[in-house]
């Protein structure tokens, strides 16, 4: 995730650039750059934060882009940093998405120097191939995106041409509309101080902003996008309208799915291709173990995730809390791999697990969201999860997102060891592909969950209960309740209730049962009844279809071993709408800290 600005109009476009940048820093913040253009294009940009930027004091020019920068592809190095140009010099571009055919585009220009490691930077060599042709910068852009495959909000500025060229599509993009000239912005949070008079941008749209005003084509004919008025103050807006981040980030999900996968399946063939791993096909098919080493949320994604890998690829695989990770007697290092999972990539107990591994010899990998990491630098292969940054204390979008990568892993693993059945194989690529739309499906009932989750916020204690893959997220729903609630909520595997925590249970402990595909529901029905007969109400979360007798029920549709990755999107409006119904400091809950960098 990045955030991208344009201004263009009557006044110094520097300043504006500038703070519109530290506007949208939330989105980023590992590198900045603006490029100024009128008969010449000037460009300044380096590793580091936007306050970070060296500047000229003087700056004439009335029209310019602006970008900060969250990595995904590159590291965050000067030369990384946006915007970027083609080999003359004279086109900037800036981007937020990603590009998943790049490395094919940049193949059909052998004769341009590349500078970079960025997906982003093909766009503006293939701008230039358009405007050697004679066209002009929209119809260069225009002609550019249709070839473009993955997720992108862009926008183009070239030396002695009047005006920006905007285009969008699966990343957001909004046009304002000032009194002394137009902007663009990846939300609408830098646009306020100047105008609350914003045009939102759909999919496939390119737009042209010049001083005077902003012309808009789909598929090569204008299009009329409705101006309309922000009632946001800048506080709200920052949180993207949202009155948390965690909010926020819970709706994010979509679009950070879409970027898990974006580009690691082939389209044609359906195959997986997780280009980042570099383990060798007679490492995988000696292997005998494969630990899981992770905290909190990471680790109850490593549960799913193991237990995937097992049931794929036919590999022994284990998780531990990395705090408790120890190499153990009886392995052989070199047919085990470890793989640390962390959103920050900086939590010490992962590194201390994933250090203690490697002293033994033991080959780990990475999984995180941060790119530049210690997690990253440190382990032998590194993949990213690319959710975008994440503010809220509570994780939310990289639990998602940490299970798809997990899939993905899993899913390579086991065609590298020719264990993969095609049926299997085809299905979970195919639910991959659909579970954004479910998501979405569930984020869009949040009204509903919101009325469950005030009914019963009251509860003396809260119990979470699933099977299998409904198990971790029975946790997962605890630890969020808990987290930001401070309520007492537990998470069991379904069948372990009655051995113990059967005794809590009361009229006054609603409990949440994960009843979906993939966590043996049958079975936990029975374990429903149980608490259902000593008083306690049930909010259960179903398969498509199934019926039962619960005090509240929601269904998620077919999605096959993800399906409780839908339910959990469920169980985290549900704990958001309790802490928020109780005035809990969602985003900063009482303790806790976003990553712990202390054993
Ligand atoms: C802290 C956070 C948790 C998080 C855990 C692991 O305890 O409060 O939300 O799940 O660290 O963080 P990581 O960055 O390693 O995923």
């Amino acid at each position: 995730m990045c955030g991208i600005i344009g201004y263009i109009g009557d006044s110094e476009a520097r300043p504006r650039l500038v703070a519109g940048l530290q506007r949208l820093e939330y989105r980023g913040y590992d590198s900045a750059g603006i490029a100024l253009a009128d008969e010449e294009l000037s460009v300044f940009k380096q590793a580091g934060t936007v306050g970070d930027l060296d500047l000229p004091v003087e700056t004439p020019q009335t029209c310019g882009i602006g970008h900060t920068r969250w990595s995904t592809h590159g590291k965050p190095t000067d030369a990384n940093a946006h915007p970027h140009t083609d080999c003359s010099g004279r086109v900037a571009v800036v981007h937020n998405g990603i590009i998943a055919n790049y490395d094919e585009l940049r193949e059909t220009l052998p004769d341009h120097r590349f500078r970079s490691e960025t997906d982003t930077e093909v766009v503006a060599h293939l701008v230039e191939a358009e405007l050697e042709a004679g066209v002009d910068l929209r119809a260069a852009v225009a002609a550019v995106v249709d070839r473009i495959e993955g997720s992108y909000a862009l926008g183009v500025v070239a030396a002695g041409y009047d005006g920006i060229v905007a285009a969008r599509r699966n990343s957001p993009l909004v046009v304002g509309h000032g009194a002394d000239g137009n902007f663009i912005a990846s939300d609408v949070t830098p646009l306020l101080e100047h105008t609350r008079s914003v045009s939102y941008l759909e999919d496939g749209d390119v737009a042209h902003l010049t001083r005077d005003g902003v012309t808009v084509h789909q598929d090569g004919a204008l299009v009329d996008r409705a101006v309309t008025t922000v009632e946001w103050d800048a506080d709200a807006a920052e949180k993207g309208g949202y009155d948390h981040y965690m909010l926020k980030e819970i709706h994010e999900q979509p679009t950070a799915l879409r970027q898990a996968i974006a580009g690691r399946i082939d389209p044609i063939e359906g195959r997986v291709e997780l280009d980042d791993l570099s383990l060798s096909d007679d490492f995988l098919a000696g292997i005998d173990e494969v630990q899981f080493v992770a905290c909190g949320t990471s680790y109850h994604a490593c549960m799913y995730g193991k237990q995937l890998l097992e049931e794929l690829a036919d590999v022994r695989a284990t998780v531990e809390f990395a705090s408790e990770y120890d190499v153990g007697s009886g392995r052989d290092p070199e047919r085990t791999l470890v793989v640390g999972v962390s959103q920050s990539g900086e939590t010490a107990d992962t590194l201390r697990a994933l250090r203690t591994a490697s002293r033994s010899g033991i080959r780990t990998l990475g999984v995180t969201n941060t790119v530049g990491s210690t997690m990253a630098r440190e382990c032998d292969d590194v993949v990213y999860i690319r959710a975008g940054p994440e503010i809220g204390v509570a994780a939310t979008k990289t639990f998602a997102s940490q299970v798809v990568v997990l899939a993905l892993f899993a899913l390579t693993v086991a065609e590298r060891r020719s264990e993969l059945d095609a049926t299997v194989g085809r299905e979970l690529v195919e639910h991959l592909q659909d579970l954004p739309g479910a998501v979405q499906g569930a984020l869009d009932r949040d009204d509903a969950i919101e009325e469950v989750a005030v009914a019963y916020a009251a509860g003396e204690a809260f119990f979470f209960i699933g099977r299998r893959f409904g198990n971790p997220v029975a946790l997962e729903g605890a630890l969020k309740l808990k987290e930001i609630s401070y309520d007492h909520a537990e998470g069991f595997p379904a069948g372990e209730l009655k051995h113990g925590p059967l005794a809590l249970v009361t009229e006054g402990t609603p409990v949440l049962a994960i009843l979906t595909d993939g966590t043996r529901p049958e079975e936990t029905r029975n374990n429903v009844k149980e608490v259902q007969s000593r008083g306690a109400p049930v909010i259960a979360l179903t398969g498509a279809g199934q019926d039962g007798d619960y005090e509240v029920g929601f269904e998620v549709p077919e999605l096959g071993l993800l399906e409780p990755l839908v339910a959990n999107v469920y169980l985290q409006l549900f704990a958001y709408h309790v802490a928020d119904d109780k005035g809990r400091a969602i985003d900063r809950p009482r303790n806790l800290a976003k990553s712990v960098t202390v054993e």
